[in-house]
């Protein structure tokens, strides 16, 4: 692939689409590549459609397992019919979540396990990981009082949905010691301008 895939990951308003938006912009003034944001799933219609059934609120008996490997689908279809395209193309794919999500929220957060969680996954990716992975932490608490400075219900969010997210955070903590590579971890307590200033170095880096 000639391209070059990065993806965004952190918890609930940790700040990954503001700084997707900010990045893409600046990039525009040190590459004539072509940059591709997306986010899962990414304008597939197939994808889109898989995961309609996972959020569908009807489906209040899905299995933790069907909903783990309806995630996988739906990232895969879109990995074959957005990212791939794109990178085979030589553009920069800028990814809104990607695998490391499912480890930390199905395999941390659901208590279904990173390993078990990271082996689907690789089945349905077979190996097409980012080059770079930008993990934006904040505490908890943190992104929570930004998302529902937006609007978003964090009242309705009780104690057990707390410690949900405290467990995705542990989890994106013990990624980023696995992955040291690929994952860089960025300290998204910080003001947006340093926060995204972080992440270009980190881009410039690899893209260069
Ligand atoms: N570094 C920052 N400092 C203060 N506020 C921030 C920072 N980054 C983002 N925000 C604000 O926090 C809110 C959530 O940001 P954003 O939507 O980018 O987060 P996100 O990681 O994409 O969240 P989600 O996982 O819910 O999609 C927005 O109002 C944004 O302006
Ligand atoms: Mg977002």
């Amino acid at each position: 692939m000639a391209g070059f895939f990065i993806s965004f990951e952190g918890p609930d308003g940790a700040g990954k689409t503001t700084v997707i938006e900010a990045l893409i912009k600046k990039l525009a003034t040190v590459t004539d590549r072509e940059v591709v944001e997306t986010r899962e799933p990414g304008g597939s219609e197939i994808a889109e459609e898989i995961r309609q059934l996972i959020l569908d609120p009807k489906h209040t008996e899905m299995d933790d397992w069907t909903e783990a490997l309806l995630y996988a689908a739906s990232r895969r279809q879109h990995l074959i019919e957005v990212i791939e395209p794109a990178l085979t193309a030589n553009k920069i794919v800028m990814c809104d979540r990607y695998v490391d999500s499912s480890i930390a929220y199905q395999g941390g957060g659901r208590e279904l396990g990173m390993d078990k969680v990271r082996q689907l996954n690789d089945f349905a990716i077979q190996g097409e990981l980012p080059q770079l992975t930008l993990y934006l932490d904040v505490p908890v608490e943190v992104g929570l009082q930004r998302v529902k400075k937006l609007g978003a219900g964090f009242d309705r969010l009780e104690g057990q949905a707390l410690a949900f997210h405290q467990r995705v955070r542990e989890s994106y903590l013990k990624l980023v010691e696995q992955n040291e590579n690929r994952i860089q971890l960025v300290d998204a307590t910080q003001p947006v301008e340093v926060v995204v200033a972080k992440c270009f170095a980190k881009i410039q880096q690899l893209v260069k």
